[in-house]
């Protein structure tokens, strides 16, 4: 499987920082949060990546891009420990990068991955700015494409209060944590916003989406179809909505914790948590 990891972003909560440092590239211990992104996607098994880049963010490509003459340097002064962090990085297998031309937001971003998913039947999609905790949902989301041949989403709870920030699931139980979804919606207003209902039909919390996807290549085509929505932007909520109705969508209920660096409280609060 391909994983697509969109790190275009101009980083505006991270200004004036973000001028000049990726926020991708702000560190979790000795680590940038992109690569725990990038570690995740292939532990779920996604041997080719293509990370979506924006200007500035030549940091990422040069994170990534092996060093022989640094691995030289460590091994000849006897730096194994070192050595082998800096090697880790080359069992990451093909990362790719394209650059997405304008900042028009997400779902244009996405749209830049359309050759390199190619004929592939399904791929991962993960928000480059935000690190799971509490292990990744992508496996069960591997396992539901698997039996059902769907696109999902993973879904985490979340209070009223902040379900305008994210995209909101409506959908119905299939399975403890596996829910078909009947509405997907980008940023709804508390009471528009739709809720997952359980196996009697009684609603449950409101759950946002977690920032990991499976799509389907159809994606493209309608994302192509897609007026500006949220924000004036192009959204993959909007897309996902209209794949929904067209083939269906599953919800994947995942109980960790999703941390989204892309703000000071939270890089500070995955910092506590990963350190
Ligand atoms: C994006 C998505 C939204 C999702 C959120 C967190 O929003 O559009 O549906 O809930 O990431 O995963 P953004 O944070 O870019 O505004």
């Amino acid at each position: 499987m391909k994983a697509v990891i969109p790190a275009a972003g101009f980083g505006t909560r991270f200004l004036p920082l973000a001028k000049a440092i990726p926020k991708e590239m702000l560190p979790l211990g000795d680590r940038p949060v992109i690569h725990y992104v990038v570690a995740e996607a292939v532990a779920a098994g996604c041997d080719e990546i293509l990370i979506i880049l924006g200007r500035g963010k030549e940091a990422i490509p040069a994170y990534f891009t092996p060093n022989p003459e640094l691995e030289r340097h460590l091994e000849q002064t006897g730096k194994l420990r070192e050595l082998a962090a800096v090697q880790e990085l080359s069992r990451f297998g093909r990362i790719h990068y394209t650059y997405q031309a304008a900042m028009r937001g997400l779902g244009d971003a996405v749209k830049h991955a359309r050759e390199f998913v190619g004929a592939d039947p399904v791929f991962a999609l993960l928000l480059g700015d935000t690190v799971m905790h509490g292990g990744s949902p992508l496996p069960p989301m591997v396992a539901a494409w698997g039996q059902h041949r769907l696109p999902s989403v993973a879904l985490e709870e979340c209070p009223a209060e902040k379900v305008a920030r994210y995209g909101v699931a409506g959908g119905r139980q299939l399975a403890p944590d596996l829910f078909a979804l009947d509405r997907l919606v980008e940023k709804p207003r508390p009471e528009e916003a739709p809720r997952l209902l359980d196996e009697g039909g009684a609603p449950l919390a409101f759950h946002a989406f977690a920032a990991r996807y499976l799509l389907t290549p159809e994606i493209f085509t309608l994302l192509d179809q897609t007026q500006p929505g949220y924000g004036g932007e192009v959204q993959v909520t909007d897309a996902m909505e209209r794949l929904r109705a067209q083939r269906g969508f599953l919800g994947v209920r995942w109980p960790g914790r999703r941390l989204d660096i892309g703000h000071p409280k939270g890089l500070l609060e995955a910092a506590h948590l990963f350190a």
